[in-house]
């Protein structure tokens, strides 16, 4: 398939229309979609035209095509990596043996499950996001914002084809069960906590696309390892629009902590005197968006990893860099708790898979922190954001029912109530955050409290007309 759009109802490159049950059923749920996108997806903004980037291919050269469009007339459409003959299992019990293009009657719940589950997050993301545009620090943001949204409404298409296709009456009514759900909603939220917690300001989006996009990253690597065809291949090209996702987040903070440091020599070391964000700040949203992110891995030593890579459903990051790929009788060195203890020890491999993935995510998330701290750096400022231990704050897994300072050390819960203010933005950094942020759609012009892009999207000027008011 060419770099065209296609005049389809709903642009592919899966042949939908040689499928017309199929393709039926995914043009009765497309209205629902977009019914859900006009009520929760970015609000007041649906009538404008955006400079928005579309796939249309999965072609490493031309996959995306830029326009200014309207959000509502996106083409949302179905892109799965092309097919590759002969590939085989890459890892767990069924390793060497050919991929399964359907799913196993034994495996179908486990599979539903972690779709379901991946898909969930796609619209919860754009729900969490929906206030934002209302105060964007600049047209280039602002694009930014929406170019995220309506991928990420993209990726709860490519979940919800697999839904269809291949899990019969059941896919449907998850399918129509993902646009039920709402963020934060008390009866009917979203599957994932950090799903639930509102993005109210725009340093929680940079926090947010930075860490928990990441996160995202990290979940479809390992399902782009799949045994399951269909979902190695849809998840690898979603991977491809996630990189912009947290080019948006890490470059976001980036800017933050420049226009900080900017702030710092202008004031005598006070950026908050001069409408900026100081850098204990920022360090303290870095806590809260990358333990909440955490939590996104699941426990620790968990059972449901175990079954996943003994499936072939759910294999480790990049699967291909390690030797051994059936992982029996292998072990994992870890820090557990044991009679209200952290001891080092030997995990199972399969059990710890989970902590093994959360290690790969941690060790990407340090690599951008460095980068900030270069920034930090060449701006002469002697400080250094730091992420905390994997232990501090976690809601979920083996860490959850202690407390942990930043550094790893365990507090009794009195303690760490008392600092916890120190650590995590209390409601007056919220509130302060939030009195910055006052929108400015002026072409070329930025907010005060970020530095200006290094440059513009798709090779354009930064004083673009990104969204035409
Ligand atoms: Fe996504
Ligand atoms: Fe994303």
């Amino acid at each position: 398939m060419g770099n065209v759009l296609t005049d389809e109802k709903i642009p592919n490159n899966v042949n939908l229309s040689g499928d017309k049950r199929l393709q039926r059923a995914l043009e009765e749920w497309q209205p629902h979609f977009i019914d859900w996108w006009k009520q929760m997806g970015p609000l007041g903004w649906q009538e404008r035209d955006i400079y928005l980037r579309t796939a249309v291919s999965v072609e490493t050269d031309g996959w995306a095509h830029f326009d200014h469009v309207k959000m509502p007339d996106y083409r949302w459409g179905i892109f799965l990596e092309p097919k590759k003959e002969g590939r085989t299992h890459g890892f767990g019990d069924f390793y060497g043996q050919p991929v399964w293009d359907e799913v196993p009657g034994e495996f179908r719940n486990l599979m539903k499950r972690l779709i379901v589950t991946q898909g969930d997050t796609e619209p919860a993301s754009v729900e969490q996001q929906r206030d934002l545009g209302a105060t964007a620090p600049s047209l280039y943001d602002l694009r930014n914002l929406f170019q995220v949204n309506v991928e990420e409404g993209r990726h709860l298409w490519a979940m919800v084809y697999l839904l269809h296709t291949y899990f019969g009456r059941d896919g449907r009514e998850e399918a129509e069960e993902l646009l039920a759900r709402r963020s934060g909603d008390a009866d009917k939220p979203r599957i994932l906590g950090a799903f639930n917690e509102p993005t109210s300001h725009w340093l929680s989006f940079y926090m947010f696309t930075m860490f928990t996009d990441r996160d995202g990253k990290y979940q479809l690597s390992a399902l782009a390892e799949s045994g399951f065809d269909p979902l190695a291949r849809t998840c690898r090209f979603m991977l491809t629009e996630e990189a912009h996702h947290m080019f948006v987040g890490e470059s976001g903070v980036q800017r933050v902590l420049k226009r900080s440091c900017e702030l710092m020599k202008e004031t005598d070391g006070d950026p908050r005197s001069a409408g900026g964000i100081d850098l204990a700040t920022v360090q303290k949203y870095a806590n809260l968006w990358f333990t909440l992110s955490l939590d996104l891995f699941g426990g620790e030593v968990s059972s449901n990893a175990a079954d996943a890579f003994a499936a072939g459903i759910k294999g480790r990051y990049k699967e291909d860099r390690y030797d051994e790929h059936k992982l029996v009788g292998s072990h994992f060195a870890m820090d557990v708790l044991e009679g209200g203890k952290v001891v080092h020890k030997d995990v199972p491999m399969r059990n710890a898979l989970n902590e093994v993935l959360r290690t790969e995510y941690i060790k990407d998330c340090q690599r951008g922190v460095d980068r900030w701290n270069k920034t930090i750096k060449d701006e002469g400022i002697d400080f250094e954001i730091k992420l905390p231990s994997h232990k501090f704050h976690r809601q979920i897994g083996m860490w959850s029912g202690s407390q942990f300072t930043p550094d790893g050390e365990m507090i009794d819960a009195a303690t760490f109530a008392a600092r916890r203010g120190e650590w995590l933005p209390t409601d007056a950094d919220e509130a302060y955050i939030k009195s910055l942020m006052k929108p400015v759609y002026e072409r070329g012009k930025m907010a005060n409290w970020v530095a200006p892009p290094a440059k513009g999207i798709n090779g354009l000027p930064e004083d673009f007309e990104y969204v035409r008011l």
